[in-house]
């Protein structure tokens, strides 16, 4: 029995925030400690230059940030290969192979891209490379066969997508490639993390709402204390409101400790319950669980060499994986000419 594949990977755009962590990196890690999968990690920086393309520099250095935060959270390159985008080139010829198995109108279709291309605004018209991503996140999928892709909930529209891109290749050149699932948090909240600004958008780079893995403990606590809560809770003695208020929302996702959230929600609501009080609670909790995580990426952040080391070994891995199921690919396409 050869044991199952996980792959998922990141646009290397900015750092890794709390978004990700609890919508998907902390479930990485479960998985990859369960040792029931061969994983792999992708940078993915080609995917990143679809919208980045006139800023390479951006792409490059946020290479080396998401592998710092991937390594900060206890993903281990012995467990996890990590491997760039770019430099494992089958994922182009991939992508130029399974582009024929896809119309454009199905590209278009695809919600996330919509959303996507609706909040961008792209100047000169869209980039095609960017309207046919998800194409080249199945060839990131599928060359090391991957039979789980662990991602946060508006990643679906791309998993459906590279399945039936696998169906599609399956039924026209022979039973090669594998289809993927998507793993999904079994935690409704933790799928999508609201900015520390409301509860009505998630947590991202662009809003600037977001809380970082490498945030200092000064920072931490300066954007706890912003937090949006109850903004007709003047007093300390108002009754305040526990629904909508993002100090409950993330002491929901991150707590332990049931009964103490669940008395001091009451609290709140009864009035006498500082909004202080309990973003000082939070702080506590989420300062415990990011301080390993801080002291992690600052030891491996002294040594960037280091990583690009684990970087290029995992490339290399990846490399290996992807020329095995390009022999196969290539034999049921008719273009293994010279055997
Ligand atoms: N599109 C993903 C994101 O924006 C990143 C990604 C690239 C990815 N290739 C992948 C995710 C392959 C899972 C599998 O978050």
């Amino acid at each position: 029995m050869t044991r199952k594949v996980l792959l998922t990977g990141d646009r290397p755009t900015g750092q890794l925030h709390l978004g990700h962590y609890v919508g998907s990196l902390k479930n990485r890690l479960a998985l990859q400690e369960s040792g029931e999968y061969d994983c792999y990690l992708l940078i993915a920086d080609v995917q990143a230059l679809t919208d980045n393309f006139s800023d390479p520099q951006k792409v490059r250095d946020n290479v080396l940030q998401v592998a710092l935060d991937y390594l900060a959270c206890g993903l281990d390159p012995v467990r996890t290969t990590i491997a760039i985008q770019s430099l494992v080139p089958a994922l182009a010829e991939l992508t130029i192979y399974y582009l024929n198995l896809v119309s454009l109108a199905r590209l278009e279709r695809n919600p996330t891209v919509k959303s996507e291309i609706a909040e961008k605004q792209f100047g000169g018209g869209v980039p095609a490379g960017f309207v046919c991503y998800p194409v080249s996140q199945a060839a990131d999928i599928t060359f090391c066969k991957a039979n789980v892709v662990p991602v946060g909930v508006d990643q679906l529209p791309m998993i459906e997508q590279t399945r039936e891109i696998v169906r599609s290749f399956n039924a026209t050149y022979g039973d090669v490639l594998v289809e993927p699932e998507a793993l999904i948090p079994s935690d409704r909240q933790s799928q999508r993390l609201p900015g520390i600004d409301g509860l009505q958008s998630k947590m991202s780079k662009s809003l600037g709402n977001a809380i970082y893995l490498a945030d200092d403990e000064k920072t931490l606590r300066a954007k706890i204390r912003q937090m949006y809560t109850d903004p007709e809770h003047l007093r300390v003695a108002d009754p305040g409101h526990v629904e909508g208020n993002v100090v409950f929302f993330y002491l929901d996702v991150f707590g332990s400790d049931a009964a103490a959230i669940a008395e001091m929600k009451e609290h709140y609501q009864r009035g006498g319950l500082g909004d202080v009080k309990v973003k000082d609670y939070l702080f506590e909790l989420l300062n415990t669980e990011l301080e390993p995580i801080r002291q992690r990426r600052a030891e491996y952040a002294r040594d960037p060499g280091a990583v690009y080391q684990i970087l290029r070994e995992g490339t290399e891995k990846a490399n290996e994986a992807a020329a095995q199921t390009m022999a196969e690919v290539r034999a049921a396409m008719r273009i293994d000419y010279f055997g």
